[in-house]
């Protein structure tokens, strides 16, 4: 289990690498889980097309809390706008200058920090005279733990592990008494049984073995 939800950030991970080592843009998806007290990054990739790149780029970071509403907690406008709000202070830009990643890192997670994170890209044309926009939206649900720890289902599933290890365990034990002690009556049968019919063994005498016929 714990192999298996080490493979997923490790495969972002490759992705992002590969990623950032080579001209293609990989829309890696944002990490949902953050540990109090440490920094998180959300990730917001938003690749351009080609004609994309001649755009003006707005990115808006919002923040809404459970059973809230969205507010504006970042902004990126011809460069990194104050936002006030309770997150002030805590976020840095970790997007890349292309701005095809507009990722930001909230430092200091804390508890209260968990609900959904949008990032809203805007893209607009300069060479047309119409000036379309081209809008990406993220969603990202993020969940802070006080510590990192395997969730609830993982826990259940090792208990019941354990539970049935100790189970088999017993009742292999309880076989293994059953049968030592089915053998030495046997024997203790043979032996007396020995003393009356010296030719036959045991087994043969509960199972007689039928002759088969040629
Ligand atoms: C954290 O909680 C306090 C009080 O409950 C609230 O005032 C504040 O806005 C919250 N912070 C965030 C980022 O929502
Ligand atoms: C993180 O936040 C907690 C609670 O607000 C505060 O006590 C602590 O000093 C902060 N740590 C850092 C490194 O800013
Ligand atoms: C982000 O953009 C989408 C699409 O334009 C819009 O529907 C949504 O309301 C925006 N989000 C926020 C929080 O403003």
């Amino acid at each position: 289990m714990p192999a298996f939800r080490g493979a997923l950030p490790l495969a972002a991970f490759t992705l992002a690498l590969w990623g950032a080592c080579s001209p293609v843009c990989v829309e890696v998806p944002s990490e949902t889980e953050a540990v109090q007290g440490n920094a998180m990054k959300l990730r917001c990739i938003s690749c351009m097309k080609r004609e994309e790149v001649e755009a003006t780029t707005v990115v808006e970071w919002f923040y809404r809390p459970e059973g809230g509403k969205d507010f504006l907690i970042y902004e990126y406008r011809n460069g990194h706008q104050a936002v006030e709000s309770p997150f002030q202070g805590r976020l840095q830009w970790d997007g890349s200058k292309d701005l095809q990643d507009v990722s930001i890192t909230v430092l200091n997670v804390t508890l209260n920090d968990s609900g959904l994170y949008t990032c809203n890209v805007s893209r607009e044309f300069e060479f047309e005279a119409h000036r379309p926009f081209v809008k990406t939206t993220r969603l990202i649900p993020l969940r802070v733990t006080e510590e990192a720890g395997e969730d609830f289902t993982s826990v259940v599933s090792e208990i019941m592990m354990y539970i049935l290890l100790v189970f088999l365990t017993l009742w292999l034990l309880i076989e293994m008494i059953y049968c030592y002690r089915k053998v030495s009556k046997a024997e203790e049968a043979a032996q007396e049984s020995a003393s009356d019919y010296l030719a036959i063994p045991s087994e043969n005498k509960e199972n007689p073995v039928v002759p088969v016929e040629e």
